[in-house]
């Protein structure tokens, strides 16, 4: 099975979700689509045919947390998957290891599919950090990665425009796999278009993307998942 997941961030209007469903009419049996709006637009992209998930999702499973959304909520509310790690909530909700553990066991436990995300940062890539943080950041999920789908997203090449080069894109999905060899599959995500789509999902341990621009118009993100047939 192959992933084209798109990540909307907080980008994409109602407005624009509607029209969004309205053209894309993408599906294959050997391509999962997913979506990934914000909460509150979880419901207006239920029953489409495809699988919707949640960005983020609370440690704990409920209580006294104003502002959080537990994974069980996201399972009632009829989602399927949550993202757990992006690094745009590891640089704003001071996530730890610790804490993305406990977001993946919520998860999992109540039945959801989980993106865990990972990446390096440009300096730590600079300084030639790279297989380090990868492996710092995956033993959050020792033990449970086997129920995962691993997001390999550089943080340097994500909303950029700089893709990873296929190089690198080959070595760090090798040691992902190395390091978790049953994972449901490896994303990569960061800059992924339409024009180098086709390149990245020829590149080997590459199981799909993990879209954020490009998935928010029904054409690009029909082309990305197109080029994973
Ligand atoms: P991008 O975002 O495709 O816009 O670089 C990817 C992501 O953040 O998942």
């Amino acid at each position: 099975m192959k992933f084209a997941y798109g990540n909307w961030k907080m980008s994409q209007s109602l407005a624009n979700l509607q029209k969004f469903f309205a053209e894309f009419s993408f599906k294959n049996s050997n391509v999962e689509v997913g979506i990934f709006p914000t909460a509150l637009h979880i419901p207006a992209s239920l029953s489409r045919g495809y699988l919707i998930g949640a960005q983020d999702c609370s440690t704990e499973k409920e209580g006294a947390f104003t502002g959080e959304l537990s994974a069980q909520s996201i399972k009632e509310l009829g989602a399927g998957a949550v993202l757990v790690g992006h690094s745009e909530r590891r640089q704003r909700g001071a996530e730890t290891n610790g804490s993305l553990r406990k977001k993946a066991e919520r998860a999992l436990e109540a039945g959801l599919k989980v993106v865990f995300c990972i990446g390096e940062t440009d300096a730590e890539r600079t300084a030639g950090q790279t297989e380090d943080v990868l492996e710092d950041q995956l033993t959050a999920v020792d033990g449970i990665s086997s129920s995962l789908i691993i997001a390999y997203e550089p943080v340097w090449a994500i909303g950029t425009g700089r893709v990873a080069s296929a190089e690198d894109v080959k070595s760090a999905h090798q040691f992902v796999w190395s390091r978790t060899p049953k994972a449901l599959g490896v994303l990569y995500g960061g800059s992924v278009k339409p024009d180098n789509s086709q390149v990245l999902a020829r590149i080997e341990g590459v199981s799909g993307f993990l879209i954020g621009g490009a998935s928010l118009q029904a054409g690009s993100l029909t082309k990305i998942a197109e080029s994973l047939v």
